[in-house]
């Protein structure tokens, strides 16, 4: 094709550019429609995290966020207010019998999503759930069937795949430039959230709320996991949380978890709810690889956070010097998750993310609990597509 036919006129360039102004805030680059449909939402859960994710949804050109809920219902009215939502309902039922919607995005407390994705994809709606998507691989995998019968699509958080630095290094790792890959590390802690309870009780945990974002970048660089051994404890039996108190702590809030990958690749995951970390929940101020992969005759090492990574180091047999690569965000946020989701529904772009990973990555903490429990490494059933280059 000649280079004079790729030219745009003046008008068209202003066009293209706008929107692609508006596809980069939701994270998109390609598949730009001219007028974008616009995936009628609901958000249920208006607490912590939906301070995160209602900036982008409201700003997200392929998202009209109609309805927010929460069973607090002076929650879900202020953000309403603040969001400029048109309508709050304080449960699900009521949601589902008032403005119509489509897309219904979960951001409720763990525990929790399971039972709300049920009944949302029953009647007949999409589903983004923060993680995790179910508290068990078979109540997921019934989720997931539920979804399919209904055409419906069902998403789960994290979204770390999609960031330019895992592309990188899974492109890094296909093209060989590791060797023989042999081991891997992750690491994620703080001290613990203070604002909710759910965090310490039955289901939740440091590895579903922490760990699952390194079980998610490992398992979407080295393949899904054969088996699972793993040791988790409870280092602080009792929390003090706002507006309720001392609460006991009956999940782990702390975790070491093996997995191996076949191929003789082994790696490991901690998590913890009693880490000394000087950078909070912000991601921006860690500097550390928090994320590394070692083989025969390479390195890297992912600088910063996964959900928020600020480039990826390698070296190599033929260039020993670390290198730092892949420093440029390309728009990607952790935030943007359910925005991408919508974009999905709307245009067709398909996401890196896959509900069969997120189910993984749940079988993965179970059958950590489960290796704890009886002394053992469990083998796990669940796989996913593999592997994930964009
Ligand atoms: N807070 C964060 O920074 C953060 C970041 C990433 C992911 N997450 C995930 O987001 C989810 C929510 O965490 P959070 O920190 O926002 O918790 P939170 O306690 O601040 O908010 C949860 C909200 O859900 C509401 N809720 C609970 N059950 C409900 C139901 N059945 N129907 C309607 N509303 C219900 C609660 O009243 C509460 O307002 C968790 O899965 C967490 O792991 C949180």
């Amino acid at each position: 094709m000649r280079a004079s036919s790729h030219r745009l006129n003046r008008r068209d360039f202003t066009k293209a550019t706008l929107l692609a102004g508006a596809a980069v805030a939701s994270g998109a680059v390609a598949a730009i429609s001219e007028t974008p449909r616009r995936i009628r939402t609901g958000v249920i859960g208006c607490g912590s995290v939906s301070n995160s994710y209602l900036p982008v949804l409201t700003q997200c050109p392929y998202v009209a966020v109609v309805s927010v809920c929460d069973i607090r219902p002076e929650r879900a009215r202020k953000q309403a207010e603040k969001f400029h939502v048109a309508h709050h309902y304080p449960h699900l039922n009521a949601m589902l019998a008032g403005e119509p919607f489509e897309f219904l995005i979960n951001l409720t407390d763990m525990q929790e999503h399971e039972h709300l994705n049920r009944q949302a994809l029953a009647a007949g709606k999409h589903v983004w759930s923060e993680k995790p998507i179910a508290n068990s691989l078979a109540a997921g995998q019934q989720l997931l069937r539920t979804a399919k019968a209904k055409q419906r699509r069902l998403w789960g958080a994290p979204i770390t795949v999609q960031s330019p630095q895992f592309a990188f290094m899974a492109r890094t790792l296909a093209q060989g430039a590791l060797g023989r890959v042999a081991a891997a590390h992750a690491d994620y802690g703080h001290e613990g959230p203070n604002w909710s309870s759910f965090f310490y009780e039955k289901g939740g945990g440091s590895m579903p709320d922490l760990g699952v974002y390194n079980l998610t970048t490992l398992t979407g660089l080295l393949g899904p996991a054969k088996h699972v051994a793993a040791m988790v404890s409870i280092v602080t039996p009792e929390r003090e949380i706002t507006e309720k108190g001392k609460i006991k702590v009956t999940e782990e809030d702390n975790a070491m978890v093996l997995l191996d990958h076949g191929r003789g690749v082994i790696s490991h995951v901690q998590s913890g709810f009693n880490y000394f970390n000087p950078h909070g929940h912000e991601g921006s101020g860690e500097q550390r690889h928090t994320v590394t992969i070692v083989g025969s005759r390479g390195f890297l090492g992912l600088v910063g956070y996964d959900w928020a990574p600020q480039g990826v180091d390698l070296a190599t047999q033929q260039q020993p010097q670390m290198a730092r690569q892949a420093t440029d965000a390309r728009g990607y946020i952790w935030q943007q998750g359910a925005a991408l989701a919508a974009e999905c529904l709307a245009t067709g772009r398909e996401l890196l993310v896959t509900p069969e990973q997120a189910l993984h990555v749940l079988e993965i903490i179970t059958a950590a609990r489960q290796s704890q429990a009886t002394g053992r490494r469990v083998t796990l059933r669940s796989t996913f597509k593999w592997p994930i280059l964009s």
